[in-house]
């Protein structure tokens, strides 16, 4: 039940850092390590290229998931939308390793693709929210996410839980090639989980700028480069999604050919700044769309924040920064929704599980 929350949304919001806390306990042996089926660690660092497969928030997990999974394991990783893949399949490597993420498990455009490839012999993983259901059934292996019933339309919970399983399965793949990674990813969640709660504990701040500058808005734009690009997209489908503000997610660095034409006297843009290597450029690229007249509005990390910005992020790992940057995408989105009068909970033209191709 929603309990005291007027929305499912938002109630769903709050409970990530109790979800993540809950993934690492769940995924800890008796020992208090991290442990989970040996049989998906050898069959997944026996590959030579793991292909992520999934639809809508899922795929933009996917693509977090490719930089965690890539950085800590050295495989390759190729991240596509599900709808695409079964009927314009790539050239597949000799050894590939499918990952398919699906909070529901019903996905119809996702099973396609692994009825194909189930055919084809390879190996799958399903991490899923739902035990037993299709996907979870079909596939070889399945990693579960421990995210409690997710009823909101807009999925939100099961981006961050997919993002945390992700990272704990990252983490002992990579072991289990004979990496000494100097990372302990159980410890790094907690201090994730904690930074989330702070967020959450400030959530006026997000509702203020909704009411301000994206309640009367036709269009807006997220951008973002690196790591923030793939929490940008998932920030833009959210706010598309549950406010109907027509919303672009955007490589900070291609917004400038083409996509800057959009531009008008007071736009909002949405920047995300936590990867250090292209802070300064998509400072740049802020500085281009305000000189454009659009309203500029920087959500940074600790420590790469300047005074303008919008709102300063806690400190978290670099792999796990969509945690944190996520969650003020999902509370702009639920107020925008909110105050444009919109059924927050079950968005028009939308169904919670898609079971059909
Ligand atoms: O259950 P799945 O994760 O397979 O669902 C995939 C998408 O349909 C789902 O993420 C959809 O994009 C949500 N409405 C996003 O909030």
């Amino acid at each position: 039940s929603k309990g005291t929350y007027p929305h499912y949304m938002i109630k769903e919001i709050d409970e990530q850092p109790a979800v993540i806390r809950k993934i690492v306990q769940n995924y800890q042996n008796d020992n208090g390590e991290l442990e989970i089926d040996a049989a998906i660690l050898e069959e997944m660092t026996a590959s030579d290229r793991i292909y992520i497969v999934a639809c809508g928030t899922s795929y933009n997990a996917g693509w977090v998931g490719k930089q965690i999974i890539e950085n800590l394991t050295n495989i390759p990783t190729e991240v596509h939308i599900s709808s695409e893949f079964g009927y314009n399949m790539p050239l597949l490597t000799e050894k590939p390793f499918f990952i398919f993420l699906s909070q529901s498990g019903e996905t119809a455009d996702s099973r396609q693709v692994l009825v194909k490839i189930n055919a084809l012999g390879h190996p799958s993983l399903t991490l899923t929210n739902a035990p037993g259901s299709t996907l979870s059934r079909e596939a070889k292996y399945t990693l579960l996410l421990h995210a409690g019933p997710e009823i909101a339309v807009a999925s939100t919970k099961a981006y961050t839980a997919q993002i945390a399983v992700l990272a704990i399965l990252g983490e002992l793949a990579g072991r289990r090639k004979g990496f000494a990674l100097d990372l302990d990813i159980a410890h790094e969640l907690g201090i994730a989980a904690t930074a989330i709660e702070s967020i959450i504990d400030e959530k006026e701040v997000f509702e203020q700028l909704s009411v301000t500058h994206l309640s009367t808005s036709r269009n807006a734009f997220y951008i973002g480069r690196s790591i923030d690009y793939y929490v940008v997209m998932e920030a833009a489908l959210k706010l598309k999604e549950v406010s109907y503000v027509q919303t672009e997610g955007f490589a900070a660095g291609e917004l400038k050919h083409g996509t800057i034409a959009l531009i008008e006297e007071g736009t909002p843009v949405i920047s995300i700044i936590t990867d250090p290597t292209t802070a300064g450029h998509t400072r740049g690229n802020a500085q281009e769309v305000i000189s454009r007249g659009a309203h500029s509005m920087i959500i940074s990390l600790d420590g790469l924040d300047q005074p303008e910005d919008a709102y300063v992020l806690p400190k978290v790992h670099h792999l796990l920064t969509p945690l944190v940057s996520v969650v003020p995408t999902q509370l702009i989105a639920y107020y925008t929704s909110l105050h444009r009068g919109n059924d927050v909970d079950k968005p028009r033209n939308l169904a919670k599980s898609v079971t059909v191709e």
